[in-house]
């Protein structure tokens, strides 16, 4: 896709080429690399029922020379095999799943598109087996697929700053589960979010049970001031984001002391009076929040406005993917 077509909602495109393998028997089957067309299951499907599925999401980005280069693929594998354990699915195998994920982009190379877009790569694993009786047996077979999609923004808008309500009465999903990328994660995200939308035009909302920050729907929360960063410690109750990690690596090298424990909502709303407050994930890189919503009241944060220290640490990371910093810890991987 030439970068003067409309760059279409993120997500809602796929490349032309999809890898797709089989658990059966005990043991994954190699890998096709095939068309991206409807895939057949049965209606019994382990999945459709009881859930049992599991994704990733990382990308690929085109160099200055043309190179493709993949941003920490490794840790995206490990994460993907510790939901797989969580959820007892067969575990992705590390050099295959990393194969089929150079199968595709190596396929659909000129589908890649060149910064600031990048290609979003979506691991998908599922159950298969057809059993409706199986509410607390695991699934015996599985798909593992891999789809890729060129994206660009998350948030329609660009860098525009997020309106999100801070909900201190829901919880995003089972305790034990924050930790896994599963679907049925996002999907009790979804009602909680579609009424923050209608009620008071919010982008997200974040969940904050019993008062905890944990994250929102779809990212992990950072609060950033000026030499200080402050985010939730590592527990099961949300996802370990990737973004996440290598923002905080980035901000300590630049001099911030890095603060990881749980918080709530109260500091939180203390902390925006001067200081910032943005969210991170795959998809969003690192998006500034404008306005926290809180029981009705809206807070503003900061300016109100993305802040400056949320635009040079997203730009720090940025820069990385793009080939345009230099890559120090060994992030971008070969394709
Ligand atoms: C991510 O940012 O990590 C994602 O996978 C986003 C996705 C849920 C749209």
């Amino acid at each position: 896709m030439n970068d003067s077509a409309k760059r279409p909602p993120f997500g809602s495109v796929l490349t032309s080429h999809m890898a797709v393998a089989a658990y059966a028997d005990g043991k994954w089957g190699a890998f096709d690399l095939k068309p991206v067309a409807p895939i057949s299951l049965s209606p019994a499907a382990h999945v459709l029922h009881y859930a049992s599925t599991c994704f990733e999401g990382f990308k690929a980005f085109r160099q200055p020379d043309d190179r493709i280069k993949i941003f920490r693929m490794d840790m995206h594998i490990r994460r993907m095999q510790q939901s797989a354990r969580q959820l007892i699915l067969p575990e992705p195998e590390t050099e295959q799943l990393a194969a089929m994920v150079r199968a595709v982009i190596n396929r659909c190379q000129d589908e890649v598109p060149k910064a600031p877009g990048a290609l979003y790569l979506r691991p998908l694993l599922f159950g298969t087996m057809a059993n409706i009786g199986a509410a607390s047996i695991p699934s015996s077979s599985a798909s593992l697929i891999v789809l890729a999609s060129p994206v660009w923004d998350y948030f329609a808008g660009g860098m525009k700053p997020l309106r999100i309500v801070v909900d201190d009465q829901n919880t995003r999903c089972a305790a034990h589960l924050g930790v896994v990328k599963t679907g049925g994660n996002y999907a009790a995200a979804m009602a909680p979010t579609r009424d923050a939308k209608a009620k008071y035009q919010a982008d997200q909302v974040l969940f904050c049970p019993g008062g905890e920050v944990q994250e929102t729907g779809a990212s992990n929360v950072l609060l950033i001031r000026e030499g200080e960063i402050l985010t939730r410690g590592l527990d099961l109750t949300f996802l370990h984001g990737v973004t996440r990690d290598s923002l905080l690596i980035l901000a300590a090298e630049n001099g911030y002391q890095v603060t990881q424990r749980v918080f709530n909502v109260a500091d939180m709303l203390a902390w925006v009076k001067k200081g910032e407050a943005a969210l991170s994930g795959t998809a969003a890189i690192l998006a500034g929040v404008g306005t926290l919503i809180h029981r009705g009241v809206e807070h503003k944060v900061g300016s109100g406005d993305v802040g400056p220290l949320t635009r040079a640490l997203r730009t720090r990371l940025v820069e990385i993917h793009q080939g345009l910093a230099p890559d120090r810890h060994g992030w971008l991987q070969d394709t």
